[in-house]
């Protein structure tokens, strides 16, 4: 089933000039990037972005992280793009995460971890209207 979700390249991933790396990996998988853009949030957006963590005790770190750089956000699209997604990234923590996956490849710490990416089709919609309107969507 084609699907959708949305991808961060977190502000470790593009202070340390990993853009081009990640897409590579995404168009190698022969997943669509149907919408691109940088941002740098402010830590209230990235409080709302990460709303569903709010109780857990790294949430003060991560928002700060999360607000302290540009990071790029984009629209995949494929077939099973949340759980592809999901494998091309790792595990949360590196230190888990398998061979060959960015994280392993990448991730210095469980928190400045390269990547994010939506784990769920309800989660996905909400981030991905989080950030993007529908006419800054490809292919509607
Ligand atoms: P992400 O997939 O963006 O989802 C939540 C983020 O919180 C996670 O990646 C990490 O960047 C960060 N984080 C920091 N500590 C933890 C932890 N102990 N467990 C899960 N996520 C953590």
């Amino acid at each position: 089933m084609t699907e959708r979700t949305l991808s961060i390249i977190k502000p470790d991933g593009v202070a340390r000039g990993l853009i081009g790396e990640v897409v590579k990996r995404f168009e190698s998988a022969g997943i669509r990037i149907v919408a691109m853009k940088m941002v740098h949030m402010t830590r209230t957006q990235a409080e709302g972005f990460y709303a569903v963590h709010r109780e857990r005790p790294f949430f003060d770190s991560l928002t700060t992280f999360m607000s302290s750089g540009p990071a790029v956000v984009m629209v995949l699209e494929g077939d099973n793009v949340i759980a592809r997604n999901r494998e091309l990234m790792g595990a949360t923590n590196f230190k888990d995460a398998a061979e060959g996956t960015i994280r392993r490849d990448f991730a210095t710490d469980i928190e400045k971890n390269v990547v994010h990416g939506s784990d769920a089709p309800e989660t996905a919609a909400f981030e991905i209207a989080y950030f993007f309107n529908q006419f800054e969507i490809v292919g509607g």
